[in-house]
């Protein structure tokens, strides 16, 4: 974005980490396309900043450049978190918003709501009211706070709303929009390159594919990656996976860098996992769109399998997203190798949950957003 807006009217919106930015890009869009449209500043806060998790992403997905990177990068939790406080602050002040407007739940979307909030600044926040009820999650913290300071909440699925009344939030501050990742997945479908070309684009014999079915695998949950034991297994059954049908892992920087650590890389190869840096959106949206299944702990892979219809096996043991194993293609089988494997044979039997898309997924939840935010802000 080249001329920042600034002043009451703006919205300064926030992005932090990669699942943040698909989330962020029909929004900003939305407010483009309003009439009249909405003033926005996007601030980045750096939290993600290779290129794979980050610049590669903003184009795919035709994200401007941020007006601001506060450049806060890698660190623990407390000190991400205090870092982005930090350095958010004096950008209010500058700028003093209308509101500002966090997606999703990583450490960035708490750390700008608390220094809006203290500063007497409005919070929206979307993808409100989703809950794991698994405190463990840093992202639970992450969303349980969010919620509880913010002004206005905006929903991907009826069943958030039961949780933010049980939290004591007033139902006149939720507002069930659908969901903003699925406007994204719509809009840039046709453009996602096949999952051979993306092999190839990689330097990676595209033949390892075969000519039948194939899996996509993503894994990168502290709960999941961060001890030896546990990846161990969750490698094991991977490579069991791998003898069933080919499985393309796309691997996040932290989980390669546990898996480097603990000399685990080896047993993916010896399982002929192919395994692939993170990729692009666009790539990772064609991967998953031609795969037969999807084993992974992402929350926003849950929900995009749910919209392609493609069956979902998540290993996890829980879901803040029920909507993608009520009515979605989604089944839970935390760090169950027996259940994982069965859903596996199921799906390449033929079976496996279709299910179907939930109401709202219709790649319009943003243009909502606008439209009542802009109602809301005149309010
Ligand atoms: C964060 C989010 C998580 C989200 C995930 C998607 C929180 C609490 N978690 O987790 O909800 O699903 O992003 O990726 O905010 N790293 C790099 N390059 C990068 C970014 C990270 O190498 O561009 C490495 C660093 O070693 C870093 C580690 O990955 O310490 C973890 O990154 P961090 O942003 O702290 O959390 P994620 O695990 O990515």
């Amino acid at each position: 974005m080249s001329e920042p807006a600034a002043g009451r009217e703006t919205v300064m919106c926030v992005v932090g980490a990669r699942p943040n930015f698909m989330k962020m890009a029909p929004i900003l869009a939305a407010f483009r396309s309003h009439d009249p449209p909405l003033p926005a500043i996007l601030v980045h806060t750096g939290q993600h900043y290779d290129a794979d998790m980050n610049d590669r992403i903003f184009q795919d997905l035709g994200l401007p450049s941020p007006d601001v990177n506060l450049g806060v990068g890698s660190g623990s939790h407390t000190v991400q978190t205090a870092e982005v406080m930090r350095r958010f602050e004096p950008l209010l002040d500058q700028h003093r918003p209308a509101c500002v407007l966090v997606v999703g739940d990583v450490n960035s979307t708490l750390a700008c709501s608390l220094v809006a909030v203290k500063k007497g600044v409005r919070v929206v926040h979307v993808e409100a009211g989703l809950r794991s009820f698994d405190r463990a999650m840093p992202e639970e913290i992450n969303r349980l706070l969010t919620d509880q300071i913010a002004d206005r909440l905006y929903t991907t699925e009826r069943r958030a709303h039961d949780n933010l009344a049980r939290e004591g939030i007033a139902a006149e501050r939720m507002c069930f929009v659908g969901n903003v990742m699925i406007d994204s997945l719509l809009t840039h479908r046709g453009k996602a390159p096949d999952a051979k070309a993306t092999l190839a684009a990689n330097g990676v014999d595209p033949g390892l594919l075969g000519d039948g079915a194939y899996g996509v695998v993503t894994l990168h949950r502290p709960a999941n990656v961060d001890r030896a034991d546990t990846l161990a297994g969750l490698f094991d059954t991977l490579s069991q996976a791998a003898r069933r049908l080919p499985l393309v892992f796309a691997m996040h920087p932290r989980t390669r860098g546990n898996a480097e650590r603990f000399g685990l890389l080896s047993r993916l190869a010896e399982g002929r996992v192919i395994l692939l840096p993170p990729q692009g959106y666009l790539q990772m949206l064609g991967l998953v769109a031609g795969a037969a299944l999807v084993l992974t702990d992402s929350g926003g892979l849950q929900e995009e399998t749910t919209a392609l219809g493609i069956p979902c096996i998540t290993l996890r043991e829980n879901t803040e997203r029920p909507i993608t194993v009520e009515a979605g293609t989604n089944t839970l089988v935390g760090r169950n190798q027996s259940l994982a494997l069965s859903c596996v044979d199921d799906v390449l039997a033929g079976g496996g949950r279709r299910g179907r898309v939930p109401e709202y997924w219709d790649g319009r939840a943003a243009v909502r957003i606008a439209a009542d935010l802009a109602t809301w802000l005149r309010a």
